[in-house]
């Protein structure tokens, strides 16, 4: 495999970036034509960000599964697509060639057809990190089934909401998935997911933790024993096949769930033919990927990260890369260290909250590992601070490898400011220069460009690259407002940025009341709503606060109806309630319990107040005259917990 659009110099870079904005359509048409196509494409690039409407190699016909394995079996059929590294390093490694990949593809998109599942329709994916989950996800795309993975630390509520809000018909579990020391019943949370639902027809339940589950009869099968049937049925002498279906560049390929600042998250859709290019292209160019490299993202498939750099755009270009089952602090501190030198890991990309964890536990875990292997290193999902990226590029790189601290969102499909490992310059804490396609903007508060080196505000984009979201399911109106409304013919990313002298980006966070803790994006107001479901709760207020690990922690100021005198108790209560509604990852890290929170009189908590006190601030807090009653502010301040 060879990549005729990989960019090897600066020079190089910044041709393709000249070239691609000033002439997109040749660029992109150039670097789609060594991706597989049934049919070429009409027109390259149709789009307005006023409705919105992008459309990126509209009449192309294809089948990403043909792009990501197909392809590939003639020259790396036996080589390995992914080694599967399981939760505990005792048990068996397994390795999944191309050939196999291919197999299990074609069975999961026979098992699927079998029960009737038809090109468009969704299917809800809720499954540890194993490799079964990667079959599934691409026994979808193969028969144009539109895949919604759901992380697996969401609650039964959350995921009963999202499908609803898809309406699919079809969901691929297991018994429980392995997370360290737990075993995590993701069954048993489907079951309580599905009560009250009238669209499910059909759980298949693969088994890996061996977990008693409730297995209703009509309604629940196991994925062994479907697998099976599907392997006599897409295999006659020796021969696997399942003819993949044809699919147009903008059908959509998936849903993928994120946090916003109002209301339940949002189905974000991505389509075939522009998501394929993007991911394909954007991996090969951020991480210098070279045929042969194992490649290590320690995300879960869970998210964007392992969808587009453990699935899709790895596989585009026949990568080899691992699949780790476990958690990084299990057995001990040691284990990523152990799984680059097990398997000579070249690239490892990971999150920074991950690092700063690790470099909690010292260097003692990194003793007798042999990290010679890599050649680069990097990082994704919140602001790296420069103590972390030192550590990572002195004890993890030995100053060898290049560090790519890449920024993008759920919504961008793949990555979108980056510096190109070794190729392009590196900036401690600077995501740096945007890649081909990508036309960074920095508004003030007005909308009004703010031109010049260097320069702050919040990032925005002029055009759209192939990866851009096309939708949010169901609801395009909810889509133009998130993203498209805030800035005239501008796509809003919500974050702030910093831009130096050289036009390095540097992200410095969430302008909007999203939080990002530990990576994880999660909106304020989802968890206040939750708080304000438990019984004694009146209303609450969540804000974000810096933390030395998680990046962001979860402050919440909660009035109570009535504390029964124990406001242990409550505060437990209502981590349980949080959990209960949307899963342990949105559990506040602090509960301070209040009397009032700080209102303008027209009724609007002033959150810049609550976000200042959770961060220690006891006085100082600016402009307070609009508020109703201005010595709630003392009172909160003074019971600071
Ligand atoms: C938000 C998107 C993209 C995959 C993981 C997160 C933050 C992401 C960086 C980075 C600074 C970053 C932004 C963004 N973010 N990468 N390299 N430097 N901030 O995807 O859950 O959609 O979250 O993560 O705030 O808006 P997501």
């Amino acid at each position: 495999m060879s990549y005729p659009y990989q960019i090897k110099s600066l020079d190089a870079y910044q041709k393709a970036w000249k070239q691609s904005v000033e002439q997109p359509e040749t660029y992109w048409g150039e670097v789609a034509s060594h991706f597989l196509w049934r049919k070429k494409w009409d027109k390259t690039l149709e789009w307005n960000f006023k409705e919105p409407n992008v459309k990126w190699f509209a009449g192309g016909k294809l089948n990403i599964t043909e792009n990501c394995v197909d392809r590939h079996l003639e020259t790396l059929g036996d080589k390995p697509a992914f080694i599967f590294e399981p939760n505990n390093p005792e048990d068996r490694v397994r390795v999944v060639t191309y050939n196999r990949l291919h197999k299990r593809i074609c069975q999961v998109a026979q098992m699927l057809k079998n029960h009737g599942v038809k090109k468009g329709d969704r299917v809800c994916i809720y499954m540890g990190m194993v490799p079964e989950l990667v079959y599934a996800v691409l026994g979808c795309a193969r028969i144009g089934a539109i895949h919604s993975v759901i992380f697996g630390g969401f609650s039964a509520q959350s995921i009963a909401d999202r499908l609803e809000d898809a309406q699919a018909e079809f969901i691929i579990t297991q018994d429980g998935a392995y997370r360290g020391e737990k075993v995590i019943p993701l069954k048993s949370v489907i079951d309580d997911a599905l009560i009250g639902n009238k669209t499910v027809k059909k759980v298949i339940v693969y088994t890996r933790t061996r977990t008693p589950v409730s297995m209703l009869k009509g309604r629940d099968l196991w994925w062994e024993d479907e697998m099976d049937h599907a392997e006599s049925q897409v295999e006659k002498n020796n021969i696997v096949s399942f003819p993949a279906e044809e699919m147009d560049a903008e059908d959509p390929l998936f849903i993928l769930y994120t946090s916003g600042s109002t209301g339940k998250p949002k189905g974000v859709v991505h389509t075939c033919g522009g998501y394929m290019v993007w991911t394909g292209y954007t991996f090969v160019n951020v991480f210098q990927y070279n045929p042969g490299d194992i490649h290590f993202c320690t995300a879960d498939i869970g998210w964007i990260t392992g969808h587009s750099y453990i699935v899709y755009g790895p596989l585009a270009a026949g990568a080899t890369s691992i699949i780790f089952e476990g958690v990084p602090t299990w057995p001990d501190a040691g284990r990523f260290w152990e799984i680059v030198d097990k398997y000579k890991v070249n690239i490892l990309y990971t999150a920074p909250t991950a690092i700063r964890s690790l470099m909690g536990f010292g260097l003692k875990p990194l003793e007798g590992k042999d990290l010679s292997s890599l050649k680069v290193l990097g990082t994704v999902g919140e602001p790296i601070n420069e103590e972390a990226w030192h550590w990572y590029d002195e004890h993890i790189g030995k100053k060898k490898c290049p560090i790519v601290d890449t920024w993008w969102q759920t919504e961008t499909g793949g990555i979108l400011i980056s510096n190109l490992a070794g190729v392009t310059p590196a900036k401690p804490a600077h995501a740096t220069l945007p890649l081909p396609g990508v036309q960074p903007i920095l508004v003030d508060e007005n909308g009004k460009e703010v031109e010049g080196n260097p320069a702050a505000g919040n990032l925005c984009m002029k055009a759209p690259w192939p990866g851009i979201l096309r939708t949010t399911w169901g609801d395009h109106e909810r889509c133009r407002k998130t993203y498209f409304s805030t800035y005239e013919n501008l796509y809003f990313t919500g974050d702030g940025a910093l831009r130096d002298e050289e036009g390095n980006y540097r992200i410095t966070g969430r302008v909007d009341d999203v939080l990002n803790v530990s990576g994880h994006r999660i909106g304020t107001a989802e968890v206040e709503n939750a708080i304000n479901m438990h019984a004694d709760v009146v209303e609450s207020a969540v804000v974000g606060y810096p933390h030395d690990i998680k990046g962001q922690g979860i402050y919440a100021y909660v009035v109570c109806q009535n504390l029964h005198g124990d406001e242990s108790l409550t505060r437990q209560n209502i981590l349980q309630t949080v959990s209960r509604i949307i899963g342990p990852i949105a559990k506040p890290d602090k509960i301070q319990f209040v009397n009032g929170l700080p209102k303008t009189r027209s009724g609007k908590i002033m959150r810049r107040i609550l976000r200042k006190i959770a961060e220690g601030e006891t006085q100082n807090f600016g402009d307070t005259s609009t508020l109703l009653d201005p010595n709630v502010v003392n009172e909160i301040a003074g019971g600071k917990m």
